[in-house]
């Protein structure tokens, strides 16, 4: 190879290093099964196949207390749906976005199980109107995330809760145990490609 191919072969090389260092952040995929929606930022730290650790940047939400009986899911949507739509300080109407994700304590009477929407970074959430509506902000949060497809009704999330549980347990893996979260992302109108996950805190 001659001394041109050598030069050419290395400024080729360091193009590509500057292009994929600037590919960085900006190049951010966000997930397929996020649809057309806004999702929060993670990066995957360890893919155990079955399931991943999953750390998010830093997030804002809004959330309300969810009743956990058969209306109680559909009434927090509603509560959280009519914030995004305008009933808030500044009459404000938001997109949706996706993941929906319910927070559900394990043996903790006390604590109140929520549903929460996730709020873009570049927003100023305004106030909402409602009492029982009220925003909150989450640092960088470490998940362990298990997938799976269909529709989920609470039976499935509870048995996939169940399963990620055995798989940390299996790995001698710390986690939260004290609460899961079960994250949707599609309406009920989507048939095909349905994503749901389960989380757990990691410690
Ligand atoms: C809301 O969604 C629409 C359609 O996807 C998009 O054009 C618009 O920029 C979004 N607005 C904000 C504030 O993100
Ligand atoms: C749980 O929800 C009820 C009703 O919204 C509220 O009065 C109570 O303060 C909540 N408890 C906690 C621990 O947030």
């Amino acid at each position: 190879m001659g001394a041109r191919s050598v030069l050419v072969l290395s400024l080729l090389c360091v193009w590509g290093a500057v292009r994929a260092e600037e590919g960085g952040h900006d190049q951010y995929k966000t997930p397929s099964f996020c649809g057309k929606l806004e999702c929060p930022r993670y990066h995957v730290e360890q893919d155990f196949k079955s399931f991943e650790l999953r750390v998010y940047e830093a997030t804002q939400w809004v959330s309300t207390p969810v009743n956990l009986n058969v209306f109680g899911t559909g009434k927090a949507f509603r509560r959280l749906f009519k914030y995004i739509t305008g009933s808030n300080s500044e009459g404000l109407k938001i997109n949706m976005t996706v993941p929906v994700l319910v927070y559900l304590p394990i043996n903790n009477p006390s604590a109140n199980a929520t549903m929460s929407f996730y709020l873009t970074p570049t927003l100023s959430p305004p106030k909402p109107l409602d009492p029982d509506v009220f925003l909150g902000n989450a640092g960088e949060t470490r998940v362990y995330v298990k997938s799976f497809g269909g529709y989920a009704f609470d039976y499935e999330y509870a048995k996939q809760a169940k399963l990620l549980s055995e798989e940390l347990l299996a790995h001698g893996i710390q986690f939260d145990d004290s609460a899961y979260e079960r994250a949707g992302y599609n309406d009920p109108f989507t048939f095909f490609n349905r994503h749901n996950e389960v989380w757990y805190l990691a410690k």
